[in-house]
């Protein structure tokens, strides 16, 4: 048996052990959601048909600010209540009946953590979800009831009070994370775990992705990825313990270790039959998980020159960064786009050079 695994098992069945969790997207594909970054399969890889000036846009609020359409067109697909949560999202709750789960900080906004029983307190949905609308301009509130219905009859929901747009309160590019997610890692940051669980992320939006960054010297990180990411490569640590793995083979793995495979099946099974008897028409998860690694290269295919996409960055970068400014908040990806940017603007120089 694979001796990172074991090590992680031994943590995870010591009294007393401090675990957090940062998850994202790849904790979710087994249950029939796509993520945002693998290539081909990924939500940005497949959104030709709305038109976009670059994927991230349909999740940008300047860009819905003008066009809301392209969002609402998903709005409908993505809206939680149609999945259930993977073996790996009851490994986290698993965590929690055995009181090693101090957090689990998501960047989903599927909801799948709660459906699988993780108590909201330990929940920290940092790009917010579908619980809840607001105005963009005025920040009125509308209930789900009547934007659902909205939503339904095909309109964008308009606020009754001074007519913007309504979305859901999913935290888009160029807007600020939720209060929860900044009061509660003030208070988490400080805090020496035994171990940080990163899984299913590629760590390419901030601030999330300075997250794991920002442990203790003392906590051991468990990257559990199909490939490696963020700060696992740009500033590896001697003790980070990296498995270039599905999430729940994984997860199915550490439990037989741990001794608590009955209990994870019986917490799978529990699971599927409220879903039944609520009456929610769930896709199955996936049963045999895929044990593919996805190679390093994850840069999307666009029929744009560098020049264009370049210009499409700096728009979309100028807005985000005077939105920041303006609202003194800030904008999520900021820093790593300023990199990107600059990088891009590089390689133009010595493409049109030769
Ligand atoms: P990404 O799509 O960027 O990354 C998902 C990662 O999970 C990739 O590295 C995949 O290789 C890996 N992966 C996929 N399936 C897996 C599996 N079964 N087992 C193990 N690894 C797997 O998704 P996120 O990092 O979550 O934000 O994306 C971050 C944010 O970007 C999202 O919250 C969303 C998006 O734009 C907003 O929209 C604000
Ligand atoms: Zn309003």
């Amino acid at each position: 048996m694979d001796s990172k695994l074991e090590h992680i098992a031994q943590v995870l069945a010591k009294d007393g052990s401090k675990v957090v969790f940062f998850v994202g997207a790849g904790i979710s594909t087994n249950c029939g959601i796509p993520d945002f970054r693998s290539p081909k399969t990924g939500l940005y890889s497949n959104l030709q048909r709305l038109d976009l000036p670059f994927p991230e846009a349909v999740f940008d609020i300047d860009y819905f600010r003008e066009n809301p359409k392209a969002f609402y067109t998903l709005a409908e697909e993505m809206y939680p209540g149609k999945y259930l949560p993977s073996r790996f999202h009851y490994f986290i709750r698993l965590c929690q009946e055995k009181h090693v789960l101090k957090r689990c900080y998501t960047q989903n906004i599927d909801t799948l953590e709660r459906v699988a029983g993780v108590k909201g307190d330990l929940v920290v949905e940092a790009h917010g979800s579908f619980t809840g609308n607001h105005c963009i301009d005025c920040h009125a509130g509308m209930d789900d009831e009547t934007w659902k219905k909205l939503v339904k009859k095909g309109g964008i929901p308009k606020c009754p009070v001074c007519h913007g747009y309504v979305k859901p309160d999913i935290v888009f590019f160029g807007e600020s994370l939720p209060a929860k997610f900044f009061d509660l890692w003030d208070e988490d940051s400080g805090d020496d775990y035994d171990l940080a669980i990163v899984a299913g992320t590629s760590l390419a939006v901030y601030p999330f992705a300075t997250l794991p960054a920002e442990v203790s010297k003392s906590t051991t990180r468990v990257l559990i990825n199909k490939e490696s990411c963020g700060d696992f490569e740009e500033n590896p640590r001697d003790s980070d313990l990296l498995l270039m793995a599905d999430c729940d083979s994984t997860a199915t793995k550490l439990a037989d270790l741990l001794g608590w495979s009955e209990e994870l099946e019986e917490l799978i099974e529990a699971g599927k039959k409220k879903l039944d008897v609520e009456g929610v028409k769930v896709k199955e998860t996936v049963k045999e998980p895929p044990q593919t690694i996805v190679k390093k290269d994850t840069k999307k295919e666009s029929s744009a020159s560098p020049l264009q996409k370049a210009e499409e960055t700096a728009a979309g970068l100028a807005a985000k960064v005077a939105e920041a400014e303006k609202e003194k908040l800030p904008a999520i990806k900021k820093d790593k786009e300023v990199e990107e940017l600059t990088k891009a603007i590089e390689n133009i120089d010595i493409k049109d050079g030769n």
